[in-house]
């Protein structure tokens, strides 16, 4: 069940389903695979049609031949041609660009008539695949032509890629401009990452089970982890990276949703408008650090040359990155909440490019049993008690605790009880994006980013973007690809008494 009270198995209503730069990567790479998947799941409205908007004229036959290729190149399961041929039958190309709004005026005559012949009615769905610079120019045009007015019960809707806005001042104007077009409510800022399984799991986990929320508080966790660990370079988006760097890539967006989820209240009823209130709340509660805070809560890094499976050239000697560059490739974090259920639990936030191991995960530290029982014993030094809920590369949750080693003395070791989705769930592989264009479809919103959301995540990056900007150079370390990340992320945490979790 979604939390609009539509069943997951249900067909969504007729529509349009409109792609700007239909001819990118993201497209090609994630948004046709999803939908072929959705399709072969038989999980598309009968009475549908796809709509790629190129700004150079292309024909429909074209863009057909060009999004087949990426299917059979990035599908994640082997295509039905049957399945494949009817999905792409109901793909047309319609050329309008956002710099020449007569072409938007010609574009919505021309929807129109396609959307009599596809009888899919008047629901629409846009998808923004652009670079984020043309979101604005392309909602104002849409709204000018009354694209997303709606009217007589049809729904219109607005899918936004990330990044959402690049500080906090971007991301209102953007939230401004899309607001002057659109309703909230038909706004979906997609976030990748809760399409993922676990993911959405945390809130099962959380709420679905009695025995984890008396613990999930400052009495019981001593602090929170959250890593998203890459071993990828940058590879050939060095115009991209050098510009943004991993703060504004990763942390507002894909890491502030693992933390929103984790730290949440429990939302009164299970529906989007509750569960993102919450999450939102959280999210404004992050404590405003000072530059001078900022600066000492922080580690930021730069990649040097390595090797992780072959040699990796150093960051600044990548295509399109500046030599002397200062973009940051790694970043660490230690973040304060301020309410009752955190006061004092410090959340520490890491994520770089180019290390050791690819590793996404929520790492809960509880706090050491109260009484050291233990004490002057061969066993006095406990192995750590972690709720580890792992995203990538294995989906799973993991409790390490103390077990007693068999034997007639009293010896103590940690151990593990590991769940994996893959033992037990048979899941089809997936993109990852297809849980979240179904919800857009059926207008389930709860695995979107609302607008307050948005702007509290930058407002809690906010004060690193502005320090570290003041401090240049001053404070920017380095470390080898294929090593662990900069020595400072290891002091951040050191210097309160604690350790980043190890992999097991
Ligand atoms: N690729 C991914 O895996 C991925 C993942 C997460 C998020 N994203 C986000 O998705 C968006 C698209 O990324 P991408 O990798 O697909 O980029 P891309 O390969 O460079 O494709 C960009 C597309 O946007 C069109 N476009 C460029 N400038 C435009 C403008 N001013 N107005 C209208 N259309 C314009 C291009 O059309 P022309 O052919 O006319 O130039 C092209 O079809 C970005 O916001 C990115 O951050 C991408």
């Amino acid at each position: 069940m979604t939390s609009n009270g539509v069943t997951r198995q249900a067909k969504p209503d007729p529509c349009s389903f409109i792609i700007f730069g239909a001819t990118g990567d993201l497209t090609h790479r994630l948004v046709i695979p999803a939908l072929y998947n959705l399709a072969a799941a038989r999980l598309l409205p009968d009475d549908f049609c796809i709509v790629g908007i190129a700004r150079n004229e292309m024909s429909d036959d074209a863009i057909r031949e060009s999004l087949m290729a990426g299917l059979r190149k990035h599908a994640t399961r082997p295509v039905d041609d049957g399945v494949a041929q009817h999905l792409l039958a109901c793909v047309s190309c319609i050329q309008a660009d956002p710099s020449e709004p007569e072409s938007f005026d010609r574009m919505a005559k021309q929807l129109a008539t396609l959307e009599e012949k596809r009888k899919t009615t008047g629901n629409r769905l846009f998808y923004l695949a652009t670079p984020p610079a043309a979101f604005a120019p392309i909602g104002e045009q849409l709204g000018r032509v009354g694209l997303l007015r709606e009217d007589n019960g049809y729904w219109r809707r607005l899918v936004i890629e990330k990044p959402f806005g690049t500080d906090l001042a971007s991301a209102k104007a953007l939230n401004a401009d899309l607001l002057k077009v659109a309703n909230e409510h038909q706004l979906y800022r997609i976030d990748h990452y809760l399409g993922k399984e676990t993911v959405q799991n945390i809130l099962v986990l959380r709420f679905a089970n009695g025995m984890f929320e008396p613990i999930w508080n400052r009495n019981h966790i001593d602090h929170i982890q959250i890593t998203v660990d890459e071993k990828l370079d940058v590879g050939r988006r060095g115009s991209f990276y050098d510009a943004t760097g991993a703060l504004r890539d990763m942390v507002p967006n894909h890491l502030f949703q693992l933390l929103s989820l984790v730290a949440m209240e429990p939302p009164a009823r299970f529906d989007a408008h509750t569960v993102r209130s919450e999450k939102a709340a959280v999210l404004a509660a992050i404590q405003t650090q000072s530059q001078a805070e900022a600066l000492r809560n922080s580690a930021r890094g730069q990649y040097t040359s390595g090797s992780i499976n072959g040699p990796i050239a150093g960051y600044r000697k990548t295509k399109d990155v500046e030599p002397d560059s200062n973009t940051e490739t790694y970043v660490a974090l230690k973040l304060a909440i301020d309410n009752w259920r955190w006061a004092g639990v410090p959340f520490y936030l890491r994520t770089g490019k180019a290390l050791a191991t690819k590793r996404t995960e929520v790492a809960i530290k509880f706090k050491q049993a109260p009484f050291a029982m233990f004490q002057d014993t061969p066993v006095d030094r406990l192995s750590q008690n972690y709720l580890v809920i792992g995203i990538e590369p294995a989906e799973g949750i993991t409790l390490q605790f103390n077990t007693k080693v068999p034997g007639p003395s009293i010896a103590i070791d940690g151990v593990e009880m590991k769940f994996l989705y893959k033992d037990y769930f048979k899941a089809e592989p997936a993109t990852g994006y297809e849980t979240l264009l179904y919800d857009c479809m059926i207008g389930d919103n709860i695995l979107f980013q609302r607008a307050d959301s948005v702007e509290a995540g930058w407002q809690a990056v906010q004060p690193f973007l502005d320090a570290w900007k003041a401090a240049g150079n001053d404070g920017l370390e380095f470390y080898a690809a294929g090593s662990d990340g900069p020595a400072g992320s290891t002091a951040l945490l050191e210097d309160d008494g604690r350790n980043w979790r190890k992999p097991s």
